[in-house]
């Protein structure tokens, strides 16, 4: 590796110190972890806002169930077909029951669906339309299958550890990118009649431990976060779904301040129910829950995959001996068929679990969820997930090649007969036909080696309707231009690049997997593959299909290396997205929703598995003591300077910045505090608007392109800036455009842990805007 190590350093700055301690960061709240607070009663659902008709309906239809009826609504069984999760019906009043199904990205283990971008990809979009189309054009697919809920979107994990194994399912680290990407999906989901499950609440930060294991007996890890944490990054896209109406939570498998997600009363009573008003039901993570009545009382209202050994005859004998009121029962049911009236379940969807029939290799009846109007939403989800890293001496896009070289063991399709059908009757243990084909029997591998990667592994995976993998369609492209195409997907010590290439492209990947965190950010393995080629070729172009972080200083400044193209998880699309930006047919515009560093010890921390001492050495602590300084928050504090920093992305054509105006908004109330009633999302004038920003965007290239315009605040006491504001904007060259950001009284605030509300700050704010966390143009600030 000594020739990797002559390119690695130049690029990236190394400071000295860089351990900052606990204690200079956040506040002395912090300085004890021990128990979570306890908050009951469990808030009963009201029905504000639109959710007055629904809950009116609700109420009279569980007025006329016996305690037996209302208890089945809270507990999964285990039906006669591949649904993740069924409710009983209760055929006397015309309900259906209900399939719960996978996962965040499309519907997972069955036919007629589609492999749609995964969250990674779409946070890299940072398009809102797109986003809630995506969410419009997935629902659909459930919806045509009889799928009730669907279990998604993914904001937790986060992202606050780099190695997280589930970080891809979601869309970024950074709150507020995550928040608003959240609010679009539910949106566009739960248009279409399907109820959206956001999870995972909260704190599932690393899968190293996430569940107790019996055989060794250590519990399942705590996440140990003071409140103003928990309020500026991980409730914060929670909110955002809230507010955007999600019928649905799913609590998480870890433990917060040593209290099991699903039996923590402090944040489902008290964060989700009370503080942030919300409607909906709240779902076990399939195996989460590890107690009847403490769970009950703490606000779970559904538990799956099955009500044994907790609920079910147990639940009924808790409220007959008091240990739980009826009133919490009651509100389960209400909560649950209040969500199944609220998206019009009752009278405007197929039989439950209609195409999801337990053997599809048995004759049944063909049930079709795609739908051939979604084939641009997953081409244009696809193709502006692609974030392009460098393009030295403009290599792409490429300009009518004669040879292409493509190697990398990511570039071709994977086997779906040998690798994909056992995967057909998704039980507890098996896998659905893709996720097969990247699970592994062996140790944890940083890579996917036998197929392109177009979706993570876990239950976040999902099922393509066909595949176009980057070898494929390149080998279109080859036939519709004349291009001759050379492959080699092994290549080795001895193998030679053909010296008439115009280009040799790369294509590898880094894998990610639900249950399991990575085994690190990068592989010798694949950097020594990438630099084989390029010791052979002069324009080599890596493309990383990436389902997480990948460090890339190992090779990147090797002179022969030009481009570099993060792909992220693009679905079944991946191919022909890859080939439209490579030819320019496209033009790139996705910007990283995280930071890539240039070395992991730049990241204050990676996923945790250390265990405390004595009496409490089987129950392994993680102590979120960066406060809200993960990411680029962290890498500002401390002036650490990234390979790529977040929000960073280049095109095909240039764009300026210019005119930034920044006010507060006429009239505006800027009271230290929001009194507004609770309504979903918390209190309803925590979303006025109070100031306003904006600035002019022109292309100053010579194609057409999209620009993400980016908005900044520094809130005094917070971190140096704040991601509080983005749009993307398409423009010819030449052309300019005028961009306008609202920012709300919530984007301005931070959360008061004395008062318990978030405080509108008196001072100044500092305001930027540009084309990334750290390319920013423009600056102003606004006095409050
Ligand atoms: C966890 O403990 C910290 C420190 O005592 C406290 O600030 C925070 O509110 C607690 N959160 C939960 C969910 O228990
Ligand atoms: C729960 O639902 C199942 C399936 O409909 C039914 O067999 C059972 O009797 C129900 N239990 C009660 C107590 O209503
Ligand atoms: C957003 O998508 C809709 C189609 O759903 C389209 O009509 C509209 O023009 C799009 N808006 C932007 C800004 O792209
Ligand atoms: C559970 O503990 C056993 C025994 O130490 C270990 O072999 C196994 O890998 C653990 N399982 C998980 C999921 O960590
Ligand atoms: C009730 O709890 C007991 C003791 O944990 C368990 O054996 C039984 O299976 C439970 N009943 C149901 C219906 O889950
Ligand atoms: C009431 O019933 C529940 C469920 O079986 C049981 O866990 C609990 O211990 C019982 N409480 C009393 C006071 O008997
Ligand atoms: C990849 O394919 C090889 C050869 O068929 C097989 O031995 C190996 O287990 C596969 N690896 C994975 C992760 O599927
Ligand atoms: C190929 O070369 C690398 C060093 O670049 C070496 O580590 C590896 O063992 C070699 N592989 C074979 C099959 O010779
Ligand atoms: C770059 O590629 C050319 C072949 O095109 C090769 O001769 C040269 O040695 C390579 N440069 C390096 C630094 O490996
Ligand atoms: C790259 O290599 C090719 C063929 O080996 C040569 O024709 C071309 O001039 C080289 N380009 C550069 C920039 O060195
Ligand atoms: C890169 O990170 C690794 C792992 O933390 C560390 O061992 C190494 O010293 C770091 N390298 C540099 C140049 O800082």
């Amino acid at each position: 590796m000594k020739s990797a190590l002559a390119f690695a350093l130049p690029g990236c700055v190394y400071l000295a110190a860089q351990q900052v301690v606990a204690q200079d960061i956040i506040s002395e709240d912090t300085a004890f972890y021990g128990h979570s607070p306890p908050v009951y009663p469990s808030p009963n659902g009201a029905g504000v806002g639109n959710w007055k008709d629904a809950y009116a309906k609700a109420a009279d239809f569980v007025s006329q169930l016996t305690l037996e009826e209302k208890v089945n609504l809270t507990g999964g069984f285990s039906g006669d077909n591949i649904c993740s999760g069924n409710i009983y019906p209760i055929p006397r009043l015309n309900f259906p029951g209900l399939c719960l199904s996978d996962g965040p990205s499309g519907l997972r283990s069955t036919n007629f669906v589609s492999s749609w971008p995964a969250g990674f990809s779409v946070g890299a979009s940072w398009n809102r339309n797109l986003t809630h189309q995506r969410g419009v054009g997935m629902a659909a697919e459930f919806k045509a299958k009889g799928v009730q809920v669907a279990l998604g979107p993914v904001v937790g994990p986060l992202g606050r550890v780099a190695t997280g194994g589930r970080n891809w399912e979601g869309y970024s680290n950074d709150p507020y990118l995550a928040g608003v990407l959240a609010y679009d999906t539910v949106q566009g989901m739960q248009s279409v009649g399907v109820t959206a499950s956001t999870k995972h609440f909260i704190a599932n930060e690393q899968e190293t431990n996430r569940n107790p294991n019996s055989s060794n007996g250590i519990s399942a890890v705590s996440s140990n976060i003071d409140d103003k944490t928990m309020h500026e990054l991980y409730l914060w896209p929670f909110q955002d779904a809230v507010k955007a109406g999600t019928g649905s939570i799913m609590c998480s498998y870890n433990r917060i301040n040593n209290s099991y997600g699903c039996a923590n009363s402090k944040t489902q009573n008290g964060l989700l129910k009370t503080e942030l008003g919300f409607q909906g039901f709240v779902v076990s993570d399939w195996g989460a829950q590890h107690a009847g009545v403490a769970t009950a009382l703490a606000g779970l209202d559904m538990v799956m995959p099955s009500a044994s050994p907790f609920w079910g005859d147990n639940l009924t004998e808790a409220v007959n001996n008091g240990s739980v009121p009826e009133s919490r029962v009651d509100d389960m049911a209400t909560r649950v068929i209040a969500s199944w009236f609220q998206f019009k379940q009752d009278t405007d969807f197929p039989p439950t679990g209609a195409g999801m029939p337990s053997n599809l290799a048995a004759p049944h009846q063909r049930v079709i969820g795609t739908n051939p109007s979604n084939k641009n939403i997953l081409l244009q989800g696809a193709i502006e997930g692609h974030v392009l890293l460098k393009n030295a001496n403009n290599a792409l896009p490429l300009e009518s090649p004669k040879l292409i070289s493509l190697f990398g063991y990511s570039a071709k399709g994977f086997d779906r007969y040998t690798q994909g059908v056992p995967g057909w009757n998704a039980g507890s243990e098996s896998v659905s036909p893709v996720e097969a084909a990247f699970t592994y029997t062996g140790p944890r591998s940083q890579i996917a080696p036998n197929g392109t990667l177009l979706t993570g592994g876990g239950s976040g995976a999902n099922q393509p309707a066909y595949l176009s993998s980057s070898f494929e369609a390149l080998s279109q492209r080859a036939y519709d231009d004349d291009t001759h195409l050379w492959w080699d997907f092994h290549f080795g010590n001895d193998s030679a690049v053909d010296q008439s290439s115009d280009a040799c492209i790369v294509d590898v990947n880094a894998y990610a997997t639900e249950g399991a965190d990575r085994p690190g950010l990068r592989d010798d393995f694949t950097d020594d593959l990438i630099l084989k080629v390029a010791r052979q070729c002069n324009n080599t172009v890596v493309v990383f299909h990436n389902a997480g972080v990948r460090l890339v200083d190992q090779f990147i400044d090797h002179p022969n290396i030009t481009a570099l193209i993060f792909a992220h998880v693009p679905g079944q699309d991946s191919g022909r997205a890859l080939v439209s930006l490579l030819y320019g047919d496209s033009n790139p515009s996705g910007k990283l929703p995280y930071s890539v560093p240039c070395n992991e010890s730049d990241f204050g921390v990676l996923a945790d598995a250390s265990l405390p001492e004595g009496i409490y050495s089987k129950f392994p602590q993680s102590d979120f003591s960066e406060g809200v300084y993960i990411d680029y928050r962290d890498f500002d504090r401390q002036n650490i300077t990234p390979r790529y920093e977040f929000g960073f992305g280049l095109s095909y054509t240039t764009f300026s910045f210019s005119n930034i105006q920044s006010s507060i908004v006429e009239g505006a109330e800027t009271t230290a505090y929001p009194s507004g009633p609770v309504v979903e999302g918390g209190r309803a004038d925590l979303w006025d608007n109070v100031a306003q920003v904006s600035a002019t965007i022109t292309n100053t290239g010579s194609v057409e392109g999209a620009e993400v315009a980016q908005l900044y605040v520094g809130i005094p006491t917070g971190p140096v800036r704040q991601l509080r504001g983005f749009e993307k904007i398409t423009l010819s060259p030449g052309q300019s455009a005028t961009v306008d950001f609202d920012l709300t009284r919530r984007d301005l605030s931070i959360w008061d842990t004395t008062s318990q509300e978030w405080l509108l700050q008196k001072g100044q704010y500092s305001i930027y805007v540009g084309s990334s966390s750290r390319d920013l143009p423009l600056t102003s600030s606004l006095a409050i």
